[in-house]
Order: structure tokens, then C-alpha cells, then sequence
């Protein structure tokens, strides 16, 4: 078989690998192995790429210069995989994937280079691949990080103006605009190119600039998809079966789960985007004056560990605390007493999607023991206690009952229908919505103030002694 041949059965089966890893990451007990699928497609492809491919008979050159770049790429990779926190993975998720945005830009600049230094007349589809491919990646590069700095508190103000979304869509019309000067004249000038390139950064750090902190795991998603997409153009360009699918796959995923954060949410992606929400919002609520009843770590033990039933629900706080060890040794000890121990997860609880899922699967609880909202919902009625640790939003009644609310429509775990309800965090402070919690002032919740992890400890401990 020539060469080019294997090339291309190794292309078909990186794409397979691709979308047999996606299927896979959509559940924890099989996501390593996704990522690892995918990972072994994309480093066939690229070592098939390597020692295969060939342009008019011959083969790549500076393959010594692609391998150390790759081995630094890999090595970076590698240390700041292992090293992030899990509260810091969105923003290295961000970093990342402006990287893909940023090589589908470079890729499509240095196309649009050869042809203006070998002559060559671009067609009509080709250029407005490359032009295609620069726009979108360059957005993403610079988008996400600006995402990266406002989730990392490196910048912390989000600058805003009014007009502000009219000058925006005029940033982005002038590098539209150059693009389809250079679609449209078959130009292979670099600096228009360039230029094009430069305004699409502006963008991206325009559009980026004014959304709240809170939002920006949607704004990630939706500039991962961005970064998909790029590269689908680029390897449209190429005819490169392998790019296109893995572009595709990404863009598509990407966008779905822009749709779905969004969704749980109760906005709209426009809304996400557009109107500035996360921030002004959030620490905005004065808590009014209503009788909440708080309770100590002994009281709290007491309840826990004469209850039958117990649902834990976990939020974006436990995260913050650091809490997950402690909480699944409290549950541990529980079980041991006979409670029947539950978590309960809601799809955007955290910050970013899985968050919750990924925080206990690091502390090892079993997947049995989490239970999606809507099938936890239906036992509420019966269960002992609602254990809400660094949770808000996501267990806020008003969602079902005040239309006034942000928070309206959108789907909760319902709380504030069992028998008894504890809260764990550290003040009466609003959560990402920034509204006050009405469940925190019904005659069946108690408050137990203190950080999450030292509460959960405090609450083991007294358990353990009754
Ligand atoms: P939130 O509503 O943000 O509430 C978190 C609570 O944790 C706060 O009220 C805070 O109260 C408490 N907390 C913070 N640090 C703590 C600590 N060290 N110990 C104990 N408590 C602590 O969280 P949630 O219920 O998980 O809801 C998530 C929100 O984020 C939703 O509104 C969702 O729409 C939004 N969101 C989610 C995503 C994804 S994909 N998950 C993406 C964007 C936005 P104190 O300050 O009083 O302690």
C-alpha cells in the first residue's frame, strides 16, 4: 500500500477514535478512557502526518523543529495539567484552547504568505477558508485569554460602556469587511491579512472584556466551539479529513454544551454574552430582616446521625473549601450508623460543567451515590435531611415561586422539601445570582456558619462521639 494510502486509513480511524472518545467522556465512570482514545487519535494522526505526508513527492522538512516544539507543547502541558487545581480548570481549559484558536490563525497566515510568495491566485472558496479560519481563531486566541486573566483575578474590573455591544459589532464588521475585500479582490497581500487578523483580536478582547467573571465558563464553551470550528475551515482548506472531523467534533460538543449551560441556567447564550449579568448581579442582595435560625456542629451531628435518609447536595462553596475529603468521611461515618446517604447534583452547582461530578469522583464516592435533580426530586417529601454544603442557587425556591426573580424557571433541587434542612456556609452572602435565599429562612432549615471544609470536620468529629 503507497504511502498516502495508509495516511488516509490512519485519518479514518483518528476520526473514529475522536468520536468514540467523545461518546465516552459523557459519563465519569468512562471519561479517562474517552480522553485517552481521543488523545491516542490525535497523536496517530499527527505522527502518521509526520512520517507520511508529502507535498509534490516530497516529504516534510524541520521534522526535528515540529518534534522539540511538540515535546516543550507536551512538557508545559503536562506540568500545568497536573498542577492546577481543580478550581483553577477552567481557566487552564480557557488558556488552552486560545492556543488552538491561536495556531488555526497562524496556520491560515502562513498559507495566505506562501501564496503571496509563490504568486499564487487564491479562488474564491479557498481564500475565504483561510480568511475564515484567521477571523474565527483569532477571536478565540484573544477571547480566551481575556477569559483566562478575568477567571485567574488578573483582571478584575469588567470595562463597560454604553454602546458598548454597538462598537463591538463594528470591530467585528471591519475585519468581516477586510476579509471579504481579500475574498472578493483574490488579494495575497500579508499586511491586509494581517491587518484583518489584528482587528479579530481586537474583537475578541472586546467581547470578552465587559462579561462578568461568573459567565465565563459559557464564554469558554462558546470559544471552544469557535476554536472547533476554525479548524474545521482549515481543514477544509487542506482537504484533511482528520482536521475537519476533529473541528467538527469540537465545535459541535462546544456548542451543545454553550446551549446546555445556558439552559440550566434559565438565559439564553445571547443573554450570557450580551448583557453583562454574572457581575452586577452578584453580591448585590441585602439579605432582609427575617428570622433564620442558625445551629452548631453538635446540633447538626445530632440530626445527621438519627436521620435514615440523607441527601447531600453539594455547591460551588465545597469547591471554594476544599471540602470533598471531609464531606465523604462524614458520610462514611454515617453509613456506618445506618443513614442512607445520597448527593444530589445539579448540572450547573460550581462553576463549570461536571463540577460537582469532578470534585466527589476526586474524593472517590461511589457513582451510585450521585443522583441527578430530577430523579432526586420525586423522594424529597421522604427524606430526613437535606445536607446543603456551600450551596445556594441551585437549592433557591424562588426559582418555582417568585417570576421577579433572576433566578425564575429555572430547575432546583427542591430542598426545602424534606423533612429538615442544614446549610453550611460561612455568612448570609448571595450566591452567583446574587438573591436572597428564601429557603435559608424556612421554619425546617438550619444555618451552620463556618467554611465548609472546618464545618464538615466539626460535624465528623461530634458525629463520631454520640
Ligand atoms: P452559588 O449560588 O454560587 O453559591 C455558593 C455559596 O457558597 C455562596 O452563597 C457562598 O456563601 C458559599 N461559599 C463560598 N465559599 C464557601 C466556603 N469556603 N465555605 C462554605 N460556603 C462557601 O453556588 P451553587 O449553588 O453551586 O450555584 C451555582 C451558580 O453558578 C448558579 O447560579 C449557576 O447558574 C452559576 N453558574 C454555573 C456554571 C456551571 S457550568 N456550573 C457556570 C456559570 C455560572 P458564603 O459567602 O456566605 O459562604
Amino acid at each position: 500500500m503507497q504511502s498516502q494510502h495508509v495516511l488516509a486509513v490512519v485519518y479514518v480511524a483518528s476520526s473514529v477514535m475522536f468520536i468514540w472518545g467523545l461518546k465516552l467522556l459523557s459519563h465519569p465512570r468512562t471519561a479517562r478512557q474517552g480522553n485517552r482514545i481521543a488523545a491516542a487519535g490525535m497523536l496517530a494522526a499527527i505522527a502518521a502526518t509526520i512520517s507520511l505526508h508529502t507535498t509534490e513527492g516530497h516529504s516534510l522538512a524541520n521534522v526535528p523543529f515540529i518534534i522539540a516544539a511538540m515535546a516543550i507543547g507536551t512538557g508545559i502541558g503536562w506540568i500545568a495539567a497536573r498542577r492546577v487545581p481543580m478550581t483553577a480548570m477552567p481557566q487552564m481549559v480557557s488558556l488552552f484552547n486560545g492556543m488552538g484558536g491561536g495556531c488555526a490563525a497562524a496556520i491560515a497566515m502562513l498559507e495566505m504568505v506562501h501564496a503571496a510568495h509563490n504568486t499564487q491566485v487564491l479562488s474564491p472558496p479557498a481564500a475565504s477558508m483561510i480568511v475564515a479560519s484567521a477571523i474565527i481563531g483569532s477571536v478565540s486566541l484573544s477571547g480566551s485569554i481575556i477569559a483566562f486573566a478575568k477567571l485567574q483575578g488578573l483582571i478584575e474590573r469588567s470595562f463597560r460602556f454604553q454602546g458598548q455591544n454597538i462598537v463591538n459589532t463594528l470591530i467585528l464588521l471591519s475585519s468581516l469587511g477586510i476579509g471579504t475585500t481579500i475574498v472578493a479582490s483574490a488579494t495575497t497581500n500579508p499586511m491586509l491579512f494581517a491587518l484583518m487578523i489584528a482587528v479579530a483580536l481586537l474583537y475578541g478582547i472586546a467581547f470578552v472584556i465587559p462579561i462578568g467573571g461568573a459567565d465565563m465558563p459559557v464564554v469558554i464553551s462558546f470559544l471552544n466551539s469557535c476554536t472547533g470550528v476554525a479548524a474545521a475551515f482549515g481543514g477544509l482548506y487542506y482537504g484533511n479529513h482528520v482536521m475537519l472531523t476533529g473541528g467538527i467534533v469540537v465545535g459541535a460538543a462546544g456548542m451543545l454544551l454553550t446551549l446546555l449551560m445556558a439552559r440550566a441556567m434559565n438565559r439564553s447564550v445571547l443573554n450570557v454574552l450580551f448583557s453583562h449579568f454574572g457581575e452586577s448581579a452578584t453580591g448585590t442582595a441585602v439579605a432582609q430582616q427575617r428570622v433564620m435560625r442558625s445551629i452548631t456542629a453538635e446540633d447538626a451531628a445530632v440530626l445527621l446521625r438519627y436521620a435514615r435518609d440523607v441527601v447531600i447536595v453539594p455547591g460551588y462553596g465545597l469547591a471554594v473549601a476544599q471540602g470533598q475529603h471531609a464531606l465523604v468521611k462524614l458520610a462514611q461515618e454515617l453509613e456506618r450508623h445506618g443513614v442512607r446517604v445520597r448527593y444530589a447534583i445539579h448540572p450547573v452547582a460550581g462553576r463549570m460543567p461536571g463540577h460537582m461530578n469532578v470534585l466527589l469522583a476526586e474524593a472517590n464516592v461511589p457513582y451510585d451515590q450521585l443522583v441527578e435533580m430530577e430523579h432526586i426530586n420525586p423522594d424529597m417529601p421522604q427524606v430526613d435531611v437535606v445536607l446543603v454544603v456551600g450551596a445556594n442557587d441551585v437549592v433557591n425556591p424562588a426559582a418555582r415561586t417568585d417570576p421577579s426573580s433572576p433566578l425564575w424557571g429555572m430547575p432546583i433541587i427542591d430542598a426545602d422539601r424534606a423533612k429538615n434542612v442544614i446549610v453550611i456556609k460561612r455568612s448570609m452572602n448571595p450566591g452567583y445570582a446574587g438573591v436572597d435565599n428564601e429557603l435559608f429562612y424556612r421554619p425546617n432549615t438550619s444555618m451552620l456558619f463556618g467554611d465548609a471544609k472546618a464545618m464538615l470536620e466539626a460535624v465528623l468529629d461530634s458525629v463520631k462521639q454520640l
